[in-house]
């Protein structure tokens, strides 16, 4: 049952927060958010977290914060962070009832969620949709106003008209999903959690865009985390190749850091409560600019037509050894071209209404820009995770005889 919460919580209560159940702490957002609150509030923090134990929590908990930085970290840790085995799948989030019936917290921040691109609906059902009716319900009962992740994916296929504008205030545009699952998945998070608002929730919905890592130290579990080099593993193909596609995607680059800043920032003001913002980076860049960071950094990258690399991919062109050259970014470059008939990502995900409320508070996403890129290689190099430039090895292919395709200067791209 929907606690009907918006009388009951205060506007002056939503101006601080003593205790904090975070769900996801250790994923990219949720770790990041959690480093945050250490940073920026005196708050408890209560992490559910998978675990057989409140102590195998913490030592996964700490893993996951650690990545973005280590200094004084056990000790800012110690007294403020409990983790509480559960599960958002489960009724009541799998807490045993007597953690349950102690715990008391005055903010929930969803952020947990399986992140998985190609899976199908019926496998993410339960941890995006499901998960977020218990989570909504479990805040409802403690009347904690929650502030839950959603991300821009759920824009559909709208991203790919020319004209159409998605505002923060927008949810149903007639945007489909054909088959991007998680976006569906994540879309019917929503409107689970709408509900409960228009139910008397306090609620926040933030969209972030595609997370990269940390603005000042390209900190990113790369290695640690199961499948977080997805979109790493963009610049990672195009390295190993030395070939990439020519397109025109927008390509959106959102560092961490940001996400977790301005989700903090929104929960403590009571005038954001029942609004949806968009965190996705302001500073759009076109997939091929951001490639081209990838040849000012010192990388052989040279562009083919989409349709030409599509067909190299198809026709398994790219050997490694010997053997077929497979990354995640092909796979997913040849899902979705199938999914949404090789369009270009050229909707606009607006931000204005989001950004006018984080310039007041002082909080401005970081320019997608070369300093940004070379932040995240020279993170991602150090990690081992790309070669520097000096030892980068090109994978053979055929028909190394297509023209190079004549793209804008890098210096006039610099000031796009
Ligand atoms: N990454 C992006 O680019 C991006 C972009 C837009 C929006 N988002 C949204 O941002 C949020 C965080 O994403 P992320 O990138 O940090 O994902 P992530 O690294 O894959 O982390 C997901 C987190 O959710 C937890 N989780 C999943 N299922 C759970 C369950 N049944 N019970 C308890 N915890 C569970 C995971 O726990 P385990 O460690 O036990 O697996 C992990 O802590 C998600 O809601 C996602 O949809 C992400």
């Amino acid at each position: 049952m929907t606690v009907h919460c918006r009388r009951i919580v205060e506007c002056h209560q939503l101006r601080t927060a003593n205790s904090i159940l975070v769900t996801g702490a250790t994923g990219i957002l949720g770790a990041r958010i959690v480093k945050e609150l250490l940073d920026k509030t005196t708050c408890k923090i209560y992490c559910l977290v998978r675990a057989a134990s409140e102590h195998e929590g913490m030592a996964r908990i700490r893993a996951a914060i650690g990545i973005y930085g280590e200094e004084c970290l056990d000790e800012r840790m110690r007294g403020r962070v409990t983790a509480i085995p559960g599960d958002t799948q489960l009724p009541g989030l799998g807490i045993a009832p007597s953690t349950s019936r102690m715990l008391s917290v005055d903010r929930v921040i969803h952020s947990a969620a399986s992140v998985n691109l190609i899976a199908l609906y019926h496998a993410l059902r339960k941890p995006n949709v499901v998960a977020t009716e218990n989570v909504a319900k479990f805040s409802a009962q403690l009347q904690a106003p929650i502030i839950h992740v959603s991300t821009h994916g759920i824009f559909g296929t709208k991203a790919f008209e020319r004209d159409a504008i998605f505002k923060e205030t927008d949810l149903d545009i007639g945007q489909e999903f054909r088959f991007f699952y998680y976006a569906k998945s994540k879309f019917d998070a929503e409107r689970i959690v709408r509900g409960h608002a228009d139910a008397g929730l306090p609620t926040i919905i933030v969209r972030p865009g595609d997370i990269f890592g940390d603005s000042q130290t390209g900190a990113y579990p790369l290695r640690t985390r199961r499948d977080a080099d997805v979109f790493y593993d963009i610049f990672k193909t195009a390295i190993d190749l030395g070939v990439a596609p020519f397109n025109d995607d927008y390509f959106d680059l959102t560092p961490v850091d940001y996400v977790a800043q301005a989700i903090v920032a929104l929960m403590l003001d009571p005038e954001c409560y029942g609004k949806t913002f968009h965190l996705t980076n302001p500073d759009r860049k076109k997939y091929y600019q951001v490639i081209n960071y990838l040849v000012e950094y010192g990388y052989r990258i040279r562009f083919v037509p989409f349709s030409e690399y599509l067909g190299l991919v198809k026709k398994g062109a790219f050997t490694n050894n010997g053997k077929k050259y497979t990354s995640k970014f092909i796979s997913l470059t040849e899902y979705f071209s199938s999914l949404f008939d090789g369009k270009s990502l050229c909707g606009t995900f607006d931000t204005t209404y989001t950004r006018s409320v984080l310039s007041r508070k002082g909080i401005q996403c970081p320019q997608a820009n070369f300093e940004l890129i070379k932040t995240y290689l020279d993170y991602a190099v150090a990690d081992g995770f790309i070669p520097p430039p000096s030892s980068q090895v090109l994978l053979s292919y055929e028909a190394r005889t297509t023209p190079n395709i004549r793209i804008p200067a890098l210096s006039r791209l610099r000031r796009i």
